[in-house]
């Protein structure tokens, strides 16, 4: 029986002092986005399975093999979304917003769950930030979404992560590259594995991102969709990358690149980072917004995973902000000095500083030792005395340093002033190294 103190496989905790560089990264992307114009959507954790079944695509390893489905006690299909894009697509269509001011552009931090073989960078429960853009064709948009990718990297201090572009075609121009590689594909049909071999019929497309090795091989050499791209798809793909070139944003042209879900068409990329990890990906989906029952309408977007984008800035050794920390810990002596301590604390956090104090009645050595412990910035002792003359030392805790303060008009404005300093220095810091990588 699993142990209950132990987590789901593939799924992992973000604990205290870790979860400040999710929130900084997370607050980065959304930021970044809501410069572009796209704004926060947020959709269930569980959909109606057909919906994945209808985007994603059936022959999909996410719909095949991935997905977390059950039946809830109504008797309905359930899945927890594999991926955004389908949720935020039902729920742009739902709530009639095809039907105002196009594009429609929104953005979404999730939690998405796959059941697949767990790795370094590969979860069961993994979290996304992504971007959906709906009713715009124009290369334009494609070339604005990749730029708020590589924008969102640039940004956080990545350098190293390659922007590999390809153009997958419509229906139209997929038609005749479905012959070719199901003519491929049946010479070889022998060494393909059982997956593969059913969808050498319904969808050989699907085989490019088999993850077993025997067919990963054999698909290495299949014809790529670029010798196949009808006219407009091709014309497109010149715009998209003039729109690059324009903008000084690099590229490989990578044309194995196919994605392994159903819904895109035309520009699919992916960016890469320098061990590997596919730190994020996305593409156009025009054919999406009329699959699930919608006046069609083009849709375009990028999902990044999160904890590859974490794991890629450790490696990169990307700085991060400082570990939020106590500004100040009151220590006090006796009961009176507690509740003392106890109002002034909650005044000092009015005015935005972080202040703890006792509130588990130790003496005053412990009290100091906790303080310590908690990297609190600074200290204040409170006893008798101190309440007596309403005066109390400051001290900085990394130099020693004490100033005497008023305890009820000084001692906001000293700290404010110093924590001030204190945080335009440590941004000078952290801007100058992000500079070093722009
Ligand atoms: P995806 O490529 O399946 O695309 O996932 C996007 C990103 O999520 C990947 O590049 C990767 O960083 C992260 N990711 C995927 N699976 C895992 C996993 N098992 N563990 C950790 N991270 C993972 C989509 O999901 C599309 N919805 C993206 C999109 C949005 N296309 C258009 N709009």
């Amino acid at each position: 029986m699993a142990l209950i103190t132990q987590a789901p496989r593939g799924t992992q905790d973000v604990l205290p002092q870790d979860s400040y560089k999710w929130q900084y990264v997370e607050q980065m992307a959304l930021a970044i986005a809501r410069d572009f114009g796209f704004h926060e959507i947020r959709t269930p954790v569980f959909e109606h399975t057909n919906l994945f079944q209808r985007s994603v695509g059936e022959t999909t390893d996410v719909v095949q093999k991935e997905m977390y489905t059950f039946e809830d006690k109504g008797g309905r299909s359930i899945t927890l979304r594999p991926e955004g894009t389908a949720g935020a697509a039902r729920a742009v269509l739902e709530h009639g917003l095809l039907a105002g001011a196009l594009p429609v552009k929104v953005s979404y931090l999730t939690s998405c769950y796959r059941y697949e073989k767990s790795q370094k960078g590969r979860y069961r429960e993994f979290h996304q930030f992504g971007v959906e853009c709906f009713g715009a064709s124009a290369p334009q948009a494609d070339a604005e979404v990749i730029s708020l990718a590589t924008g969102i990297l640039g940004s956080l201090g990545l350098a190293n992560v390659a922007l590999h572009i390809n153009s997958i075609g419509c229906p139209t121009c997929r038609a005749r590259y479905t012959e070719a590689l199901h003519a491929y594909f049946a010479e070889r049909q022998g060494d393909l594995c059982g997956t593969c071999l059913s969808r050498l019929e319904r969808n050989p497309m699907r085989i490019l991102d088999c993850k077993s090795p025997v067919c990963h091989e054999i698909a290495a050499d299949a014809p790529v969709m670029l010798d196949y791209l009808c006219d407009d798809c091709a014309a497109h793909f010149e715009g998209v990358k003039s729109c690059l070139d324009a903008a000084g944003i690099d590229y490989v042209i990578d044309e194995h690149i196919v994605r392994g879900l159903d819904y895109y068409t035309r520009t699919v990329f992916e960016l890469v980072s320098d061990q590997g990890l596919v730190v994020a990906g996305g593409g156009r989906y025009d054919g999406l917004v009329s699959e699930l029952g919608g006046a069609a309408q083009p849709g375009l977007g990028f999902g990044m995973g999160i904890e590859r984008l974490l794991m890629t800035m450790e490696e990169q050794g990307v700085r991060f902000p400082d570990a939020p920390k106590c500004d100040l810990y009151f220590v006090s002596m006796g009961q009176a000095a507690a509740q003392k301590c106890f109002a002034l604390a909650s005044s000092l956090r009015d005015g935005g500083v972080t202040v703890e104090c006792d509130i588990v009645g130790r003496s005053l050595k412990a009290q100091m030792k906790y303080a310590d412990k908690l990297g609190a910035r600074y200290t204040v002792v409170v006893g008798d005395n101190e309440l007596e003359t309403g005066h109390a030392q400051l001290k900085d805790m990394n130099t020693g340093e004490t100033e005497d303060v008023s305890l009820d008009d000084g001692l906001y404005a000293v700290l404010r002033q110093k924590l001030l300093d204190s945080e335009l220095a440590g941004m000078a810091d952290l801007f100058g190294s992000v500079a070093d990588f722009m």
